[in-house]
Protein backbone atom coordinates (compact mmCIF):
# COMPACT_ATOMS: atom_id res chain seq x y z
CA UNK A 1 0.00 0.00 0.00
CA UNK A 2 1.49 3.50 -0.74
CA UNK A 3 1.29 5.68 3.06
CA UNK A 4 1.78 9.01 3.80
CA UNK A 5 2.92 9.59 7.33
CA UNK A 6 2.71 13.45 7.64
CA UNK A 7 5.14 13.74 11.36
CA UNK A 8 7.78 11.79 10.81
CA UNK A 9 8.69 11.70 14.71
CA UNK A 10 8.23 8.79 17.53
CA UNK A 11 5.00 7.99 15.92
CA UNK A 12 5.33 8.70 12.33
CA UNK A 13 8.47 7.46 11.71
CA UNK A 14 8.29 4.56 13.86
CA UNK A 15 5.09 3.01 12.24
CA UNK A 16 6.87 4.07 8.70
CA UNK A 17 9.99 1.39 9.63
CA UNK A 18 7.45 -1.45 10.82
CA UNK A 19 4.94 -0.97 7.44
CA UNK A 20 8.44 -0.64 5.43
CA UNK A 21 9.40 -3.89 6.99
CA UNK A 22 5.85 -5.23 5.78
CA UNK A 23 6.91 -4.31 1.99
CA UNK A 24 4.89 -0.74 2.14
CA UNK A 25 5.31 2.15 0.68
CA UNK A 26 5.70 5.26 3.08
CA UNK A 27 6.62 8.46 2.11
CA UNK A 28 7.13 10.58 5.32
CA UNK A 29 6.28 14.25 5.33
CA UNK A 30 7.71 16.89 7.91
CA UNK A 31 6.26 20.19 8.20
CA UNK A 32 4.94 20.81 4.49
CA UNK A 33 4.53 17.94 1.83
CA UNK A 34 2.18 16.56 -0.91
CA UNK A 35 0.82 13.19 -0.31
CA UNK A 36 -1.48 13.32 -3.65
CA UNK A 37 -0.51 9.73 -4.45
CA UNK A 38 -0.80 8.10 -1.20
CA UNK A 39 -4.01 5.22 -0.39
CA UNK A 40 -3.72 6.21 3.09
CA UNK A 41 -2.64 8.99 5.19
CA UNK A 42 -1.48 8.93 8.82
CA UNK A 43 -1.70 11.98 10.83
CA UNK A 44 1.28 11.96 13.56
CA UNK A 45 1.60 15.52 14.51
CA UNK A 46 1.66 17.02 18.16
CA UNK A 47 -2.22 17.23 18.98
CA UNK A 48 -1.90 20.95 18.92
CA UNK A 49 -0.83 21.65 15.91
CA UNK A 50 -3.31 19.71 13.72
CA UNK A 51 -4.67 22.49 11.94
CA UNK A 52 -1.87 24.07 10.84
CA UNK A 53 -0.17 21.03 9.89
CA UNK A 54 -2.88 19.84 7.59
CA UNK A 55 -2.64 23.49 6.16
CA UNK A 56 0.78 22.73 4.77
CA UNK A 57 -0.05 19.33 3.44
CA UNK A 58 -1.97 19.36 -0.05
CA UNK A 59 -3.15 16.50 -1.75
CA UNK A 60 -5.34 15.75 1.62
CA UNK A 61 -9.00 15.71 0.09
CA UNK A 62 -10.84 12.83 0.15
CA UNK A 63 -8.12 10.40 1.07
CA UNK A 64 -8.09 7.63 3.90
CA UNK A 65 -6.92 9.54 7.05
CA UNK A 66 -5.80 7.61 10.31
CA UNK A 67 -5.40 10.44 12.85
CA UNK A 68 -2.79 9.20 15.46
CA UNK A 69 -2.92 12.60 17.73
CA UNK A 70 -3.60 12.89 21.32
CA UNK A 71 -4.57 16.43 22.92
CA UNK A 72 -1.71 16.38 25.90
CA UNK A 73 -2.79 19.37 27.53
CA UNK A 74 -4.57 20.93 24.79
CA UNK A 75 -8.33 21.00 23.70
CA UNK A 76 -9.11 19.93 19.88
CA UNK A 77 -10.23 22.75 17.16
CA UNK A 78 -12.95 25.01 18.44
CA UNK A 79 -15.78 23.32 17.53
CA UNK A 80 -14.82 19.78 17.60
CA UNK A 81 -15.02 17.05 20.00
CA UNK A 82 -12.11 15.73 18.59
CA UNK A 83 -9.01 16.38 16.68
CA UNK A 84 -10.39 13.36 14.36
CA UNK A 85 -13.66 14.65 13.74
CA UNK A 86 -11.49 18.17 12.81
CA UNK A 87 -9.25 15.96 10.18
CA UNK A 88 -12.30 14.63 8.74
CA UNK A 89 -14.36 18.04 8.35
CA UNK A 90 -10.97 18.94 6.28
CA UNK A 91 -10.54 16.19 4.14
CA UNK A 92 -14.14 14.61 3.33
CA UNK A 93 -13.11 10.81 3.08
CA UNK A 94 -12.96 7.72 5.47
CA UNK A 95 -11.62 8.87 8.60
CA UNK A 96 -10.27 6.34 11.66
CA UNK A 97 -8.73 7.20 15.57
CA UNK A 98 -6.08 4.27 15.57
CA UNK A 99 -2.62 4.37 16.46
CA UNK A 100 -2.90 6.83 20.19
CA UNK A 101 -3.01 4.46 22.47
CA UNK A 102 0.15 2.49 22.39
CA UNK A 103 3.73 3.73 23.25
CA UNK A 104 6.03 4.13 20.42
CA UNK A 105 8.56 3.31 23.10
CA UNK A 106 7.39 0.03 22.28
CA UNK A 107 7.17 -0.38 18.58
CA UNK A 108 10.34 -2.56 18.38
CA UNK A 109 9.19 -4.79 21.48
CA UNK A 110 5.52 -5.57 19.49
CA UNK A 111 6.85 -9.33 19.05
CA UNK A 112 8.21 -9.98 22.60
CA UNK A 113 5.18 -10.01 23.81
CA UNK A 114 3.23 -13.00 25.25
CA UNK A 115 0.12 -12.30 22.48
CA UNK A 116 -0.17 -10.42 20.02
CA UNK A 117 -0.69 -6.55 21.96
CA UNK A 118 -4.68 -4.76 20.63
CA UNK A 119 -4.61 -1.56 19.28
CA UNK A 120 -7.75 0.27 19.51
CA UNK A 121 -9.50 2.17 16.35
CA UNK A 122 -13.02 3.74 15.85
CA UNK A 123 -13.76 5.56 12.21
CA UNK A 124 -15.69 5.50 9.48
CA UNK A 125 -16.10 1.88 7.66
CA UNK A 126 -15.05 2.95 4.83
CA UNK A 127 -11.67 3.20 6.52
CA UNK A 128 -11.95 -0.49 8.19
CA UNK A 129 -9.62 -2.44 5.87
CA UNK A 130 -7.22 -0.19 5.79
CA UNK A 131 -7.01 0.60 9.01
CA UNK A 132 -7.26 -2.87 10.32
CA UNK A 133 -4.50 -4.17 7.60
CA UNK A 134 -2.16 -1.27 8.98
CA UNK A 135 -2.60 -2.51 12.52
CA UNK A 136 -1.83 -5.85 11.39
CA UNK A 137 0.88 -5.11 9.37
CA UNK A 138 2.52 -3.04 12.21
CA UNK A 139 2.14 -5.86 14.50
CA UNK A 140 -1.16 -5.15 16.37
CA UNK A 141 -4.31 -6.75 16.74
CA UNK A 142 -6.91 -4.09 15.66
CA UNK A 143 -10.13 -3.80 18.39
CA UNK A 144 -13.28 -1.67 16.68
CA UNK A 145 -14.60 0.94 19.36
CA UNK A 146 -17.28 2.03 17.30
CA UNK A 147 -17.68 5.27 14.41
CA UNK A 148 -15.77 8.34 14.48
CA UNK A 149 -17.83 9.86 17.07
CA UNK A 150 -16.24 8.43 19.62
CA UNK A 151 -12.83 9.87 19.15
CA UNK A 152 -13.38 11.52 21.77
CA UNK A 153 -13.59 8.97 24.24
CA UNK A 154 -10.49 7.46 22.67
CA UNK A 155 -8.50 11.08 22.91
CA UNK A 156 -9.38 10.78 26.53
CA UNK A 157 -7.89 7.47 26.67
CA UNK A 158 -4.42 8.78 27.21
CA UNK A 159 -5.66 10.57 30.41
CA UNK A 160 -6.44 7.33 31.75
CA UNK A 161 -3.26 5.62 30.98
CA UNK A 162 -1.65 8.35 33.03
CA UNK A 163 -3.90 7.75 35.70
CA UNK A 164 -3.26 4.11 36.02
CA UNK A 165 0.74 5.16 35.57
CA UNK A 166 0.08 7.39 38.24
CA UNK A 167 -2.07 4.88 40.16
CA UNK A 168 1.06 2.63 40.77
CA UNK A 169 1.13 0.36 37.22
CA UNK A 170 3.79 3.19 36.62
CA UNK A 171 6.89 1.21 38.00
CA UNK A 172 5.66 -1.35 35.07
CA UNK A 173 5.53 1.17 32.21
CA UNK A 174 8.48 2.51 33.20
CA UNK A 175 10.23 -0.38 33.25
CA UNK A 176 9.78 -0.56 29.45
CA UNK A 177 10.06 2.38 28.56
CA UNK A 178 11.09 5.24 30.97
CA UNK A 179 8.80 8.13 31.16
CA UNK A 180 10.97 10.65 29.30
CA UNK A 181 10.31 8.15 25.86
CA UNK A 182 6.79 8.28 26.27
N1 LIG B 1 5.17 9.23 21.41
C1 LIG B 1 4.22 8.32 21.67
O1 LIG B 1 4.44 7.28 22.28
C2 LIG B 1 2.83 8.58 21.17
C3 LIG B 1 1.91 7.52 21.16
C4 LIG B 1 0.64 7.71 20.64
C5 LIG B 1 0.29 8.96 20.13
N2 LIG B 1 1.18 9.98 20.18
C6 LIG B 1 0.77 11.25 19.57
O2 LIG B 1 1.25 11.23 18.23
C7 LIG B 1 1.63 12.55 17.82
C8 LIG B 1 3.09 12.56 17.44
O3 LIG B 1 3.88 12.20 18.56
P1 LIG B 1 5.44 11.97 18.39
O4 LIG B 1 5.90 11.44 19.69
O5 LIG B 1 5.69 11.21 17.16
O6 LIG B 1 5.96 13.48 18.18
P2 LIG B 1 7.36 13.98 17.62
O7 LIG B 1 8.37 12.90 17.74
O8 LIG B 1 7.64 15.29 18.28
O9 LIG B 1 7.08 14.23 16.04
C9 LIG B 1 6.19 15.24 15.63
C10 LIG B 1 6.27 15.36 14.13
O10 LIG B 1 5.25 16.27 13.71
C11 LIG B 1 5.81 17.19 12.78
N3 LIG B 1 5.06 18.42 12.67
C12 LIG B 1 4.26 18.76 11.61
N4 LIG B 1 3.70 19.95 11.79
C13 LIG B 1 4.14 20.41 12.99
C14 LIG B 1 3.91 21.59 13.69
N5 LIG B 1 3.11 22.55 13.22
N6 LIG B 1 4.52 21.74 14.88
C15 LIG B 1 5.33 20.77 15.38
N7 LIG B 1 5.59 19.61 14.73
C16 LIG B 1 4.99 19.43 13.53
C17 LIG B 1 7.25 17.35 13.24
O11 LIG B 1 8.00 17.89 12.18
P3 LIG B 1 9.57 18.14 12.28
O12 LIG B 1 10.19 16.80 11.93
O13 LIG B 1 9.83 19.16 11.25
O14 LIG B 1 9.88 18.57 13.68
C18 LIG B 1 7.59 15.90 13.60
O15 LIG B 1 7.97 15.19 12.44
C19 LIG B 1 1.29 13.46 19.01
O16 LIG B 1 -0.01 13.97 18.83
C20 LIG B 1 1.34 12.51 20.20
O17 LIG B 1 0.54 12.94 21.28
C21 LIG B 1 2.44 9.83 20.68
Amino acid sequence: MKIAVVGRGNVGGGLADLWEQASHEVKRIGREGDVSEAEAVVVAVPGGTIAEALNNVQGMEGKTVIDATNLAGVDPPEGFSSNAEFVKSRTNGPTAKSFNTNFAALYDRIGEARSKPSNLWCGDEEAREVVEQLNRDAGFEPIYAGPLENAALQENFLKLEFAINRGGLGRFFYRMAPPDQL
